[in-house]
């Protein structure tokens, strides 16, 4: 207990000198615990003394007092000092601020959302099939015969194998559904919607690109006829590009799947003359589903009936955000898709 109080002063100007030289909160906080905490400096005193006898207590007291309020005093004044400091430092209020972005949905799957809504409206099965498709899914159950020139690998990516290529088309997925019902795992009638990319070996321009996407619906039923192919497809395009003054036309053409078979443009009564929407526009494919198909899928199906469609998704979402270019959609420039958050 002798030396308590050289250790009562030690403490005190060692506690001083430090809470001085602090420059900030942080410092001066750290101080405060390693002197003033629990487990501090003064602690440690107030434990020795405790220990000492009535003599002593009386001896000692007054420089451990001393201590005590020498520390607390110089540790408020250094949180002052630091506060005041913080208070005064100038704001710069030319700063930029620093910008929360909001991300966004892709135009495409936007109108993905759309199309599939106004169709499950309307009944519809929402189905899918795989990117990697088999020749005969792609090709062979579709009635296209093997010199077609979509079965060229100039028009078509294939794998290694020569047995799969990447799906040209979401037609394929026609063909899928149709073996559900030889397989017994689906019974007509059905209608569906299938939407998903496709891949073609073409050369890159503003309005080709190796992969696109599209929306394939078909529908067997009985006594299924054009009529009702273009009573849904009006339907598709009003509620999809919110207009009631669309158009539609169809123009005879061949698909191998299809008979009789369409190709269908669409134009916009009332935009301006000068606009590009007023002119007609090449669309989509369609016809009512060729018997063979069917059958290829199951002998009973030969005996129903149904339309089907395909349709290039990013040609309807330039269409609808008068878009010039179709490179945008896949390109990853995200500066060029944040326009249509
Ligand atoms: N699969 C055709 C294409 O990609 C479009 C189509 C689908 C045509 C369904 C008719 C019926 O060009």
């Amino acid at each position: 207990m002798d030396d308590f109080a050289a250790r009562c002063a030690a403490a005190a100007a060692e506690a001083q000198a430090a809470f001085a030289a602090a420059a900030d909160a942080e410092t001066v906080e750290r101080l405060r615990i390693q002197y003033l905490g629990r487990n501090g400096i003064e602690s440690a005193l107030a434990a020795a003394f405790a220990a000492a006898s009535p003599s002593e207590k009386k001896q000692f007291g007054p420089a451990y007092n001393h201590a005590r309020q020498a520390m607390r005093q110089a540790w408020e004044q250094a949180r002052q000092r630091v506060s005041t400091q913080a208070a005064e430092e100038p704001i710069d209020v030319t700063l930029p601020p620093r910008w929360r972005r909001t991300g966004s949905i892709h135009p495409l799957s936007r109108l993905a959302d759309d199309i599939e809504a106004v169709f499950t409206a309307m009944g519809y099965e929402c189905v899918e099939g795989p990117h990697v498709e088999l020749d005969e899914y792609n090709f062979g159950r579709l009635n296209i015969p093997a010199d077609h020139p979509a079965r060229d690998h100039q028009d078509s990516l294939w794998l290694a194998d020569g047995l799969r290529l990447l799906r040209t088309h979401t037609s394929s997925v026609q063909a899928r559904v149709y073996a559900e019902v030889g397989e017994g795992r689906r019974r007509p009638p059905f209608r569906c919607v299938a939407i998903g990319r496709v891949f073609r070996n073409d050369a890159i321009d503003a309005t080709h690109d190796v992969s696109f996407t599209q929306v394939e619906g078909f529908v067997v039923d009985r006594d299924i006829t054009v009529a009702h192919l273009v009573g849904v497809l009006r339907t598709m395009l009003s509620a999809v590009l919110d207009r009631d003054d669309v158009e539609i036309r169809l123009r005879p053409s061949y698909f191998p799947f299809v008979e009789p078979g369409f190709e269908v443009d669409v134009r916009l009564l009332r935009e301006p003359p000068a606009s590009r929407l007023s002119r007609w526009m090449e669309l989509l494919g369609c016809g009512l589903i060729h018997p063979r198909v069917l059958a290829a899928g199951a002998a009973e199906l030969a005996e129903w009936s149904g339309f089907a469609f395909g349709m290039g998704l990013e040609r309807l979402a330039m269409l609808r955000h008068h878009i010039t270019d179709i490179r945008i959609f896949h390109g990853g420039d995200l500066r060029s898709l944040r326009q249509f958050a």
